[in-house]
């Protein structure tokens, strides 16, 4: 109920207007989001690469409504490589990228167009790409992209969502040779017709996932937070002769942070996602909407102005 609310909020104009004007939400996006300049993201980049963490960066941005806008967001992306490389920050960081930021909703051919000036960047700054997963509704249009930019950037990761009823299929198709895949739960509002609905559905369609990635040829990243599925990555890899080398765990910013040390300090790879940029609205409401306890800091910080 909770979930469905924030998520509804998410893709709402006026209620983000209200609450990116209200300075309680400071202290919520703090905790989740690097800053609102690409300094603050370098900076960020930095403490995390000290503490021996990987990083991809997200510019946080989506739902892009004109062609400036969409190159904007390239330019920004390409700049940033540029930077990491220079301040050697490549290859412990990479980069994450929303096709909708690039234009995906407007032209395709302009998003990809994007899209690939940004992966020219990155293999240029020794780095590379992933393409977030968005809506349902742009999983085939990714998809179609991840494939076009492979052939000539095959480092190119995509991330699949385990909610969605078609993802087993997916992770066969893309368990291959070279291919990088970030399996991560799915934090949009979906319907039954193409997602699981309950926790129980999507955790155990997850495990299916990560079976099909763990025993093939690609390199899985297990995104997750949860506990148990961290668990059983762990000894999925473990099963499938997996070195750490072979497969990454991925959190996200501000979430976990004891368990990021502790699976880096066990030997295994693990990169945070870091967000970071003043678009960060519908990246809060996905982050409120997964967890009652990151809706009740919220709640404390606004009755306690
Ligand atoms: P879930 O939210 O069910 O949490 C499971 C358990 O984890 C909790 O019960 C608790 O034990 C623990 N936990 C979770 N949050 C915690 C917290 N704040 N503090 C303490 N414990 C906590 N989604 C998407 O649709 N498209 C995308 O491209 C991406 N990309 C992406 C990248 C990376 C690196 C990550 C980690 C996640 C994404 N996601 C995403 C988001 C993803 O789909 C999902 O919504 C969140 O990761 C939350 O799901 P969990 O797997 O953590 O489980």
């Amino acid at each position: 109920m909770l979930r469905s609310l924030f998520l509804a909020a998410a893709g709402s104009a006026r209620l983000e207007r209200l609450v990116e004007s209200a300075p309680v939400s400071k202290g919520m996006v703090r905790r989740f989001v690097a800053g609102g300049s690409a300094e603050e993201a370098m900076r960020a980049s930095r403490e995390l690469a000290d503490d021996g963490l990987a990083i991809s960066l997200d510019h946080l941005g989506e739902d892009t409504e004109t062609a400036e806008q969409a190159r904007a967001a390239r330019d920004e992306y390409v700049s940033l490589l540029t930077r990491l490389h220079d301040s050697g920050l490549t290859p412990a960081a990479e980069v994450s990228v929303k096709l909708s930021a690039l234009g995906q909703r407007l032209d395709e051919k302009l998003a990809r167009e994007n899209a690939r000036a940004i992966c020219a960047a990155a293999a240029e700054a020794g780095t590379t790409v992933t393409l977030d997963a968005e809506d349902h509704t742009t999983t085939d249009a990714t998809l179609e992209t991840l494939l076009e930019l492979r052939k000539d950037f095959p480092g190119t990761g995509a991330v699949l969502q385990a909610y969605l009823r078609r993802t087993e299929g997916d992770c066969r198709e893309l368990a291959v040779a070279g291919s990088r895949v970030r399996l991560c739960k799915g934090a949009y509002a979906e319907p039954e017709s193409v997602a699981f609905q309950s926790p129980l559905d999507v955790d155990k369609s997850y495990v299916r996932c990560l079976n099909i990635l763990m025993s093939g040829a690609g390199y899985p990243m297990v995104a997750t937070h949860d506990p148990r599925l961290i668990a059983i990555a762990e000894d999925r890899a473990r099963w499938f002769d997996r070195s750490t080398g072979e497969y990454e765990f991925q959190l996200l910013y501000g979430v976990r942070p004891e368990e990021q040390a502790r699976l880096a300090g066990g030997g295994h790879t693990v990169r945070v996602y870091l967000p970071y940029g003043r678009q960060w609205y519908g990246y809060l409401m996905r982050r409120l909407a997964e967890r009652p306890a990151n809706v009740a800091f919220f709640v404390k910080a606004v009755s306690s102005r």
